[in-house]
């Protein structure tokens, strides 16, 4: 595995990988990696030539500042886990590598990048879009891959991907939960061990939620979750909404959609946490 901290240097061996007609690859990352994201290099590796791992907290995407500084930053363990994966290229460059001026980009992605955490993290999408795009422009994938905990996060993309025309295989990976059923994220180191003991409560009600649906209404079934979370010490549900899978606006009746996704974010403590379950899919 290779260390790439310059956008010349990286231009100059995806070119050369892609010119002697190998397939590319690309996991965006934030760094302090855990299963997950291994999950995701791990299938770019299976499903390409060369697989490029960014490893970069973008400071564009967070509305909170103090969120920004308590971002976990694990370079080290994060390039022995990529090495390990087989990883060929990790890309690590400095901020004034990414935006050697401001990104003044502003993206109009239509209602998908609107609702929920568009509403709830002003600009954060407007902030993946430019960092997805760069990463998008600078290495030129055949492949990049996303892990479907942040659902939303991959319409925007693919929303972001289609207005400029990136010709990129967008591809959806499933979430990865501990044992307990937590889904994995990096901000799961943040929790207080009394915070971690009930942070599998969110994953345990939208599972028993699946069978609660099954005889009670939409908005029936987002009470329930709601009600159950709350009633956990320290949690609090922000929003929790059921909504179509691909336009991502409300799901009323159960039988309106053949793909519905619930969709959570809960503040346990400080940390805020997402998640999300299909009630149906195609
Ligand atoms: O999902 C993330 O870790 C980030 O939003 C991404 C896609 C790497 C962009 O910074």
């Amino acid at each position: 595995m290779k260390r790439i901290t310059t956008v010349a240097e990286l231009r100059q061996l995806v070119n050369a990988a892609r010119s002697e007609g190998k397939k590319v690859g690309l996991v965006p990352t934030m760094g302090a990696l855990h299963v997950g994201h291994i999950s995701l290099v791990e299938r770019c590796v299976a499903e390409n030539d060369v697989t490029v791992v960014s490893v970069f907290v973008n400071p564009t995407q967070f509305n909170d500042k103090r969120d920004l500084e308590l971002y976990p930053r694990t370079p080290e363990a994060d390039c022995a886990m990529l090495e390990k994966a087989g990883c060929t290229y990790v890309f690590t460059p400095s901020v004034e590598e990414v935006y050697p001026e401001p990104d003044t980009r502003v993206f109009e992605l239509g209602t998908v990048a609107e609702v929920m955490e568009g509403r709830f993290r002003p600009g954060h999408f407007n902030g993946v879009a430019q960092i997805v795009s760069k990463l998008f422009d600078m290495v030129a994938p055949h492949r990049a891959y996303f892990g479907e905990k942040d659902f939303q996060q991959i319409a925007v993309i693919r929303a972001m991907a289609a207005q400029l025309q990136f010709d990129i295989d967008i591809v959806a990976c499933p979430i990865v939960r501990e044992e307990d059923g937590l889904a994995l994220s990096s901000r799961n180191t943040r929790l207080t061990a009394e915070q971690r003991r009930n942070a599998p409560r969110i994953a345990e009600t939208l599972f028993a939620s699946l069978e609660y649906a099954k005889t009670h209404t939409v908005a029936e079934t987002i009470n329930f979750v709601v009600d159950t979370i709350n009633a956990v010490p320290e949690m609090k549900v922000e929003y929790y909404e059921i909504v179509d899978g691909i336009s991502l606006l409300p799901v009323e009746d159960w039988n309106k959609s053949n793909f519905v996704v619930g969709c959570i974010t809960v503040y346990n403590g400080e940390v805020r946490l997402i998640d999300n379950i299909a009630y149906c899919r195609p």
